[in-house]
């Protein structure tokens, strides 16, 4: 890892990047915060066309509801003033990026001591089958099954062997299996949505999962997020972790979305999109995506940055 970060990860309204899986008990199996709630049923959506908010999402904790027009505005106004490579972490088309970022310089922390009570890296060692998203089950899980792989890399395209790579998503439906997402999308029961791997002596990483789909949050009004994968990297020690999205190549939901347009810079965003490699398929089995994880230097990947919690 090039530089030191306190450990952090997105707290997005309707997303769950705050809440990444901690894999204290090894590869899940549908126990824990993960597992479906039986006591709560499929809640049945609005009617086509009509907005109405998902019975969750209808308080009085949504003070204000813009519209996709207002926010593409106010995307369009911010585009026009200057921006790096990383996402502005109070971008106001976020909303609540301008409520919670960080307004005091940031602190390097004593890594012992933040490991007493961090997430811990897993009380075993990572299996080899704690890559494969699609046989935590005992069925298969529904959609499009996909090979996700790449490498970890520095700055100056050196492999970084020996990372741990863990990933969480909603299923192909969009649905998170976690008490927070109530959207009337329905849950997988033979997908959790977690994996993890270590990177290979080239940095390889390599996942089989689910595509995952969009999924609505409450930013605004009918706002939806373009499907992606969650990404954490560690380092050495939990203080070097780095938390990022993929995205898929295509998504009609780029320009809609505040999140990924809190990166102005066109290049850096296109470097958190996957490309669709033909080689990494299997016939009558999976599609393939490459994406490569840079951690420093200017092809550096974009970090979620905008929450401390
Ligand atoms: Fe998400």
């Amino acid at each position: 890892m090039g530089e030191q970060q306190a450990g952090r990860a997105r707290a997005d309204d309707g997303d769950l990047g705050t809440h990444a899986p901690t894999f204290r008990g090894g590869r899940p199996r549908g126990k824990g915060p993960f597992a479906p709630d039986p006591s709560r049923g499929t809640p049945r959506g609005p009617a086509p066309g009509r907005r109405v908010w998902p019975a969750a999402c209808r308080t009085a904790s949504v003070p204000e509801v813009n519209t996709q027009a207002e926010i593409d505005q106010e995307i369009e106004a911010a585009a026009q003033q200057p921006g790096g490579p990383q996402p502005r972490i109070d971008y106001a088309p976020y909303r609540s990026s301008v409520l919670r970022h960080p307004k005091q310089p940031l602190h390097l922390v004593d890594p012992e001591s933040v490991e007493l009570w961090a997430p811990a890296f897993g009380h075993r060692d990572v299996a080899d089958d704690e890559a494969d998203l699609t046989i935590q089950h005992a069925g298969t899980p529904l959609g499009e099954r996909i090979v996700v792989t790449g490498r970890v890399l520095d700055g100056d395209g050196r492999p970084v062997a020996g990372q741990l790579v863990e990933v969480w998503q909603a299923n192909a439906a969009g649905r998170y299996r976690h008490q927070r997402d109530q959207h009337p999308a329905p849950h997988d029961p033979n997908f959790t949505g977690v994996g993890r791997c270590l990177t290979g002596p080239d940095g390889t990483y390599r996942f089989q999962t689910i595509k995952p789909g969009p999924y609505p949050w409450r930013n605004h009004l009918n706002a939806w997020r373009p499907a992606h994968i969650h990404f954490s990297v560690f380092g050495t020690e939990f203080t070097q972790r780095l938390v990022t999205q993929m995205y898929f190549p295509g998504d009609p939901l780029f320009r809609y979305d505040p999140i990924y347009q809190s990166i102005t810079d066109p290049k850096a965003r296109e470097l958190l999109v996957a490309q669709y490699d033909h080689d990494l398929t299997t016939p009558e089995w999976n599609t393939g995506y490459r994406w490569d994880v840079v951690l420093t230097g200017t092809h550096r990947t974009p970090l979620d940055t905008g929450d401390p919690s």
